[in-house]
């Protein structure tokens, strides 16, 4: 038999192939052959991540949160949610806060990023987290680095002028209270309650007296 494309195939060439698709596509999904798997293409990204020069080839999809954890073992940067509900995977990208899940390494080629593990050290301690041991505002700890560098960045942005939603007066910077804390600091959640005892030590570092 000739197609009408010229190949010449035999009645029962024709009927083995036909039975051998025939019997592949009936195979229940699971017992069909997967495809062969092609390696995700990768990019060069770098960055200067706590004071140091890093470079990365990452596939495009890797968020900055598992660049920072998993290829810089970066592990203060916590995972809580994965979809920007929880502020634990909060640090600061050119000194401002960003939730690292919701963000893509790539996007931040050149960028300078500060984790919790660039802040302070055991022994040399940034004032937020001395203030977080002095006030007990921890129980378990998931939430804390996140906590800590929303804190940092939070008080950052209200000596710049940055309004809040509450902010009452938007001619007045720099002004810090219990409602502007508790304000700036809401896209962070503590499943252990720790609010009262974290908000303590912001006002503090901010040293704020008519924060509670
Ligand atoms: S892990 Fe990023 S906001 Fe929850
Ligand atoms: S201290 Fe446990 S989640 Fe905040």
């Amino acid at each position: 038999m000739t197609d009408t494309n010229g190949f010449s195939l035999t009645r029962r060439g024709a009927l083995v192939s036909g039975v051998a698709a025939a019997s592949t596509t009936a195979l229940p999904l699971e017992a069909r052959p997967l495809p062969a798997e092609t390696p995700a293409a990768t990019v060069p990204v770098s960055f200067t991540v706590n004071g140091k020069k890093r470079a990365l080839d990452l596939d495009p999809r890797v968020t900055l949160l598992d660049a920072l954890r998993e290829h810089l073992h970066l592990t203060g940067s916590k995972k809580g949610c994965d979809h920007g509900q929880c502020g634990a995977c909060t640090v600061m990208v050119e000194g401002k806060r960003i939730n690292s899940c919701l963000t893509l390494a790539v996007m931040h080629d050149g960028d300078t990023i500060t984790t919790i593990e660039g802040l302070g050290r055991p022994g040399d301690l940034h004032p937020m987290q001395a203030a977080f041991v002095k006030h007990d505002g921890y129980q378990c700890g998931y939430c804390t680095p996140g906590q800590i560098m929303a804190a940092v960045a939070m008080l950052q942005e209200v000596k710049d002028g940055v309004p809040s939603y509450v902010s009452a007066d938007l001619t007045v910077a720099g002004r810090i209270d219990a409602q502007e804390v508790r304000e700036r600091m809401s896209g962070n959640i503590c499943r252990c309650a720790a609010y009262s005892n974290i908000v303590a030590a912001i006002a503090d570092v901010a040293g704020a007296e008519d924060v509670a």
